[in-house]
């Protein structure tokens, strides 16, 4: 059985009792064409337009400049659009109807003013513009609480570069010491032949000079001199070294740009930093590939290095083991970090990465550090695999792209 046409159940009525009707309705009607041309508009559709006194010709352009670009399109494509419209001061629900029809496109338009609804629709708008505030804030916090992480990890460090920085500080200065004994005793043998020299017969000083030097050990002071300076040079540069790794490391993320980095090197130098913290208890093994310049933020990467070396530092219970190998796999490179520690259970590594789960004892772990990497790793457009297993250790492998995908 075909539906019956509804228009052919009855004889539609006149024009004027169809726009007697639109008198009444408390919806907005307006008919219109394509080029804006109204041919229907009853009076409540003129008070929401606010264009009780405009010509009526024109009110199908009023309406269409105030919707959204795509409004009209989508409604000749499918039939219909709907949406909530700023109409000056109130806000509308709209239905807008598309048929095409006697060579044009007819529109109709009905709109409900939304009373209660105007309040409510202020409130989101309120709510929007609260949410957003709050984003930024929360943005800005993260970007603080990276930054403090950072801190407390080299306040935490500190004590362990001190130390590092102390020793060879401390043989370089005995060396210094040893150094003017030296000097002294060498004037002292310079003086001896200048007297000599000026005496009638030098010759007959001889045994006197070889009686200081053997004294003052001259001989002894000639091999050792250049090893005492090799390693109050070396020493030096260990701690330039070291300094110069700290400010790499502590470079403020915030202004880092994005830069093609040697990924070994940012190790190398956080190995450097924390070597203290882990060398009692770890031996460390580099299975490092070949690795091309990779586009990151290096000393983000750094950060990233570091808690998961003093992740698996701590893993270890006394004695243990750390590889940190590297590799290219594709347009990808990885580095990973495989301790033999106490591992992470399938139920706790749902939750690791979340920020402030920890299971250290109160006051030694934030529980921050991997959810800050992860974060890092993520605005890297990488990953972190993790396999770990309890009672055998963990390994964490970082993936990235050898180039960050473009826009
Ligand atoms: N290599 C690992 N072996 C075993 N457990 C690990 C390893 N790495 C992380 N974990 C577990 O994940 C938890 C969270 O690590 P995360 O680095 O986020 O915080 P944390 O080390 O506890 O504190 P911090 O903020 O000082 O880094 C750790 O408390 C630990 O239980
Ligand atoms: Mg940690």
């Amino acid at each position: 059985m075909s539906t019956p046409d509804f228009a052919s159940l009855f004889p539609l009525p006149s024009a004027d009792v169809l726009r007697a009707l639109g008198e009444r309705m408390r919806e907005g009607l307006l008919l219109f064409d394509g080029k804006g041309n109204t041919s229907l508009v009853n009076r409540a559709a003129r008070q929401m337009l606010d264009a009780e006194q405009s010509p009526v010709l024109a009110l199908g352009a009023k309406l269409a400049r105030f919707l959204p670009p795509a409004a009209m399109p989508q409604a000749k494509e499918s039939g219909s659009w709907s949406g909530s419209l700023p109409l000056g001061e109130r806000v509308v629900i709209l239905q807008l109807y598309h048929q095409p029809g006697e060579g044009r496109d007819v529109y109709l338009a009905l709109f409900r003013n939304l009373e209660g609804q105007e309040d409510y629709e202020r409130e989101l708008q309120q709510r929007h513009a609260e949410l957003r505030q709050a984003y930024l804030r929360l943005n800005g916090t993260q970007e603080k609480l990276l930054q403090s992480e950072k801190m407390a990890s080299i306040g935490q460090l500190a004590a362990g570069v001190a130390h590092e920085i102390n020793n060879p500080i401390g043989y370089v200065h005995s060396n210094l010491g040893s150094l003017q004994e030296y000097l002294r005793s060498l004037f002292t043998v310079i003086e001896a032949y200048e007297r000599a020299l000026r005496a009638p017969d030098p010759k007959a000083s001889i045994p006197e000079i070889d009686d200081i030097r053997s004294r003052l050990d001259i001989d002894f002071i000639s091999r050792d001199l250049p090893q005492l300076m090799a390693e109050s040079r070396e020493g030096i540069e260990r701690v330039t070294r070291i300094v110069r790794d700290l400010k790499d490391f502590s470079y403020s993320g915030r202004d880092e740009s994005w830069k093609l980095a040697d990924l070994h090197a940012g190790l190398e130098s956080t190995i450097n930093i924390i070597w203290n913290e882990l060398k009692y208890k770890v031996t460390l093994e580099r299975q490092y590939g070949e690795l091309p310049m990779v586009e990151c933020l290096p000393s983000e990467l750094n950060q990233v290095y570091m808690n998961m070396l003093l992740n698996a530092g701590h893993a270890v219970a006394e004695r243990g083991h750390i590889v940190v190998s590297s590799g290219v796999s594709g347009d990808e490179v990885w580095v990973e970090f495989k301790d033999n520690g106490a591992g992470i259970s399938p139920e706790l590594r749902q939750r690791i990465f979340d920020p402030f789960f920890t299971t250290k004892p109160v006051g030694s772990g934030t529980g921050l550090g991997l959810s800050i990497s992860y974060g890092i790793i993520n605005k890297h457009h990488g990953r972190i695999d993790l396999d770990s297993t309890v009672g055998e250790g963990s390994r964490f492998r970082i993936i990235l792209p050898i180039r960050q995908p473009k826009g």
